[in-house]
């Protein structure tokens, strides 16, 4: 017999068929569908292959795996023949069901090596050369600045564009073509944009580590003249990033690596790569800057620049620069792209000069532009969040990021603009000398993000709590950026790590971040000093003495541990936790080392606290949160230590598992003998004290409960609102509801009084604020200083929304979903709520439903998974699936009552239970 299991989504590193990874030992994943319910692999076989052929003829030259009884699916290591530079491999792989029966091979599927060692890059670096920048001077000469006031001021140095012609012998049958720059680029070839990918090569500390892009260009290649051309900016690389508007934080001048490989029919190649060959100029894009935006004057556009016969002679030789020891690496992740078209929602006129575009919608990204006019005339592009009460825009809060692009017209007909090295974090455009009136269709918002394929839904009853996920899930995207970016608008964008940390699991429902973060994690060890501590912001920037953040605070050095252990638990990942296991250790051996006496009371740097909670003085001041920071410190500190012990046991390092777990019951013990009263009180009386010392298990069991209740006490005090900042709110709901307090979360979530996410959304919020009093009915905008309409943090309630009210969650003895627990809370104020995740084995759903006094339950667990699911029921005997009693139904058992639930093991199908409702407990 054929088995009823198909494996399909063949995943090679978190990627489908990636061009360019430099893994030597990568890992396959797939997962198998079934329509029947109870499948399960028992065993696999997969098959490497040279080509494609080999492996349709079911032959494994590169690897063949055999038949292995084996139930894992996700992150199998290739354990064939070397692999080496460029090379192609074909994949394949067929399963074996519970009953030994094989299934078919699945649909072939690859992975292509990048350039795996240095000496495989044959090109230098090139930038301008000295005779590309004159006769800028008059470019300036009637800008908008001007007619502003303003002072005009070079934002960047424009954006080099550089290109070489090539001939070749004959149209080759394969080309690929590496790239990356110190800086920004966009690549053309014969005429034609390479890839997609925007703000290439991506974020990275160019210090250390530089990510490189492949594209497959064979198709763009012919035999005679081609050429190629590249456009540059500074990026992260050399324009302003972080406060203070600084720039040049890892160079001065963009320049581009690059290496086209080319294949002829008859086996010869062939490389063009970029070198002293190339020649090099300034064109339309005067300047242009992530934090300032982008100034494009089209009357200096180059047309054919990037086509074969463009005459260059007028351009000068570019500067070469030979390559050093920074690590050239493939980028691992998806690139960022445009993920949305934005349609302006309203245009209003202000004045005769000025319309204002509302875009409905807080994004991120930027504007595209059709315009009819004259050469030379000028349109302005403002950015911002929000509108003044006067109904002009709210440029306050953006600090030093000016956040404008500015075109000046060609004359020629319908022209277009749309910037390309820059974004920014904005609902508002203000649009100033548009010739006539602005159609709404002349302006369309770009919205952009790291790829991350979306890979959750949630929706309830409650219409602001979907709101409240809608805006959670655009300040993941727009803060996506690369890395993590704590805010997409002010002069800041950093990768913050606490921000990451508490909303890393969030990022990991609604989307699959397993790349993105892997990558990032690098950033993060990149980053460690010396010391062994974590910083504060990955990839790190030196901003003087304005702040140093190399040595992360408590909450945000953590998330170095945090993250990985978060990756482990969504996705099963091991490598994760080996690659950063000895930082990791490091990091705790730095707390350790300062904190002899098991309290983090040295080394806490900048000390954050509970960042913006609303306790203590913290309205006033945002560092002086009610929580004692050394309280936080510690209970983060014992956070580790029991992590690291559970990393430890998860990739057999027992030694080590059992001195975490006592370093963790060291700290557990000082933590209560300094922070906790005998009658369950802890320190500072907060809310963040009790849900930190409850989710990181820090309580005698005997005070668990009388915690909770104060905590819940603690609430009730302030007349139903939660007080937390950054620190605590991630672990709030999630604490409570394993409290028994579930109704006690779903005020707070129901909530659209101060201080809540409903009164954002009663305001009009379409993402996550920064602060609970981003603005307040009382008194108007927070200080402009640091109030950003789209930051993330505060949204880390997104994870409790699917794991605890559609129920979807983690088994963290089985993690990758391999175990799903159906957990849902329905005694709230919510009558439905559904979530579907696309987890690492497959899709999982969850949707119940309260109606006519019944429960309802549909439920979708994916083959080659099983579940854990808990149904609220007075007896089992009140549950039927399907119709049928739990006995009867094929796939389910009854396990035990608990809590006024009936608790039943559950393989893997489609379900619909249905349960008479019973009293809570
Ligand atoms: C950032 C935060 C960050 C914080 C450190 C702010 O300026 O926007 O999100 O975590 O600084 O406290």
């Amino acid at each position: 017999m054929v088995a009823e299991l198909t494996p399909a989504w063949l995943r090679c590193e978190y990627l489908v068929d990636p061009l360019g990874i430099d893994v030597a030992h990568p890992r396959l994943s797939w997962m198998l569908e079934s329509s029947r319910r109870a499948q399960r692999q028992s065993a696999y076989q997969v098959l490497v292959a040279e080509s494609r052929e080999r492996l349709t003829a079911s032959e494994g030259d590169l690897w063949d795996s055999g038949k292995v009884p084996s139930d894992q699916s996700a992150h199998i290591v290739y354990a064939g023949d070397a692999l080496r530079s460029g090379q192609r491999c074909w994949w394949a792989v067929r399963v074996w069901d519970g009953e030994d029966n094989a299934s078919a091979y699945s649909a072939p599927a690859w992975w292509e090596m990048g350039l795996l060692c240095p000496e495989d890059w044959q090109g230098r670096w090139i930038g301008l050369g000295p005779g590309a920048i004159d006769g800028r001077s008059d470019v300036r000469a009637a800008g908008p600045a001007e007619r502003n006031g303003e002072t005009p001021r070079l934002l960047s140095p424009p954006s080099p564009y550089l290109r070489r012609s090539f001939t070749l012998a004959e149209t080759p049958v394969r080309a690929r073509l590496y790239v990356t720059a110190r800086g920004l680029y966009e690549i053309a070839l014969n005429g034609k944009r390479v890839g997609d990918a925007l703000l290439a090569p991506g974020w990275t500390d160019y210090r250390s580590r530089i990510q490189y892009q492949t594209y497959d260009v064979g198709h763009l290649l012919h035999a005679g003249e081609n050429a190629l051309g590249a456009v540059l900016s500074g990026g992260w690389y050399s324009g302003h990033l972080g406060f203070a508007a600084r720039d040049k934080h890892y160079g001065d001048q963009p320049q581009a690596l690059l290496q086209l490989r080319i294949a002829y029919a008859d086996g010869a190649t062939e490389v063009v790569v970029s070198d002293g060959a190339w020649r090099g100029t300034t064109g339309p894009i005067l300047s242009s800057d992530l934090l300032m935006g982008e100034e494009y004057d089209a009357r200096r556009a180059l047309p054919g620049w990037d086509m074969p016969g463009y005459d260059d002679s007028g351009w000068a030789p570019v500067s070469v620069a030979d390559r050093d020891a920074v690590l050239l690496v493939a980028d691992r992740a998806e690139p960022i792209r445009i993920i949305a078209d934005i349609t302006p929602r309203v245009v209003t006129r202000r004045d005769a000069d000025i319309h204002i575009v509302d875009m409905g919608q807080n994004m991120v990204g930027w504007v595209r532009l059709r315009v009819r006019g004259a050469a030379g005339m000028r349109v302005r592009l403002r950015f911002a969040e929000i509108l003044q009460p006067d109904g002009a825009i709210y440029t306050e809060n953006l600090r030093a990021a000016r956040a404008t692009d500015t075109y000046a017209l060609s004359g020629r007909g319908e022209e277009t603009f749309e910037p390309r090295f820059t974004f920014h974090g904005f609902r508002y455009v203000e649009v100033t000398g548009y010739p006539g009136d602005l159609a709404p269709d002349a302006l369309i918002g770009r919205m952009v993000s790291s790829d991350t394929p979306l890979a959750g839904t949630f929706a309830c009853s409650n219409e602001m709590v979907n709101q409240l996920q809608r805006n959670i899930v655009w300040g993941q995207r727009g803060n996506f950026l690369s890395i993590p970016t704590d805010c997409p608008q002010r002069d800041e964008r950093l990768g913050w790590l606490a921000d990451a940390q508490i909303f890393a699991r969030t990022a990991c429902c609604n989307a699959d971040a397993a790349a993105f973060f892997t990558k990032w994690l690098t950033d993060v060890a990149d980053a460690q000093a010396p010391d062994g501590a974590f910083p504060d912001v990955a990839p790190l920037v030196d901003l003087g003495d304005v702040i140093d953040l190399s040595h992360g605070a408590p909450a945000w050095g953590d998330a170095g541990v945090i993250v990985p252990w978060t990756l482990y638990q969504v996705y099963g990942d091991t490598r994760i936790i080996e690659r950063h296991y000895d930082g990791m250790a490091r990091w705790l051996s730095y707390i350790g080392a300062a904190n002899p006496d098991y309290l983090w009371v040295n080394e806490h740097r900048n000390n954050f606290g509970d960042w913006l909670a609303l306790d203590g003085d913290a309205v006033e001041n945002p560092g002086a949160s009610g929580t004692p920071k050394d309280l936080l410190a510690t209970a983060y500190y014992a956070y580790d230590a029991r992590l690291m012990a559970h990393m430890a046991q998860a990739i057999g390092r027992v030694d080590d598992a059992d001195r975490y777990d006592a370093l963790f019951r060291a700290i557990k013990a000082a933590f209560v003998g300094a922070y906790v009263s005998d009658n369950g009180q802890i320190a500072g009386d907060t809310q963040t004290g009790y849900v930190l010392a409850l989710h990181m298990d820090l309580l005698p069991v005997h005070l668990r409960a009388v915690a909770a209740r104060r905590l819940v006490e603690n609430i009730e005090r302030h007349g139903w609102h939660l007080t937390t900042g950054f620190v605590g709110v991630g672990y709030l709901c999630p604490v409570l509801t394993e409290a028994g307090y579930a109704d006690v979360t779903y005020r707070l979530l129901l909530n659209d009084t101060f201080p809540s996410w409903g009164y954002s959304i009663r305001h009009g919020a379409t993402t996550i604020w920064e602060r609970w009093d981003g603005w307040t009915d009382e008194r108007g905008f927070q200080d402009p200083g640091m109030n950003s309409f789209n930051h993330y943090s505060l949204g880390s309630v997104g994870e409790w929304l699917y794991r605890y009210v559609a129920g979807i969650d983690i088994d963290p003895e089985h993690p990758g979903y391999k175990h799903i627990l159906i957990r849902p809370q329905s005694d709230g104020g919510l009558t439905h709520a559904k979530a579907s995740y696309q987890s690492i084995h497959g899709m999982i759903a969850s949707e119940w439903r309260v109606k006519d006094g019944a429960f309802t339950l549909e439920v979708d667990i994916p083959a080659n998974t099983t579940a854990t699911v808990h149904i609220v029921a007075a007896d089992p005997i009140g549950v039927t699936e399907s119709g049928r009693t739990v006995d009867d139904a094929p796939g389910v058992a009854f396990v035990r009552m608990e809590s006024g639930h009936a608790v039943l093991a559950v393989q893997s199908g489609t379900y619909a239970f249905t349960s008479g409702l019973a009293a809570r407990p």
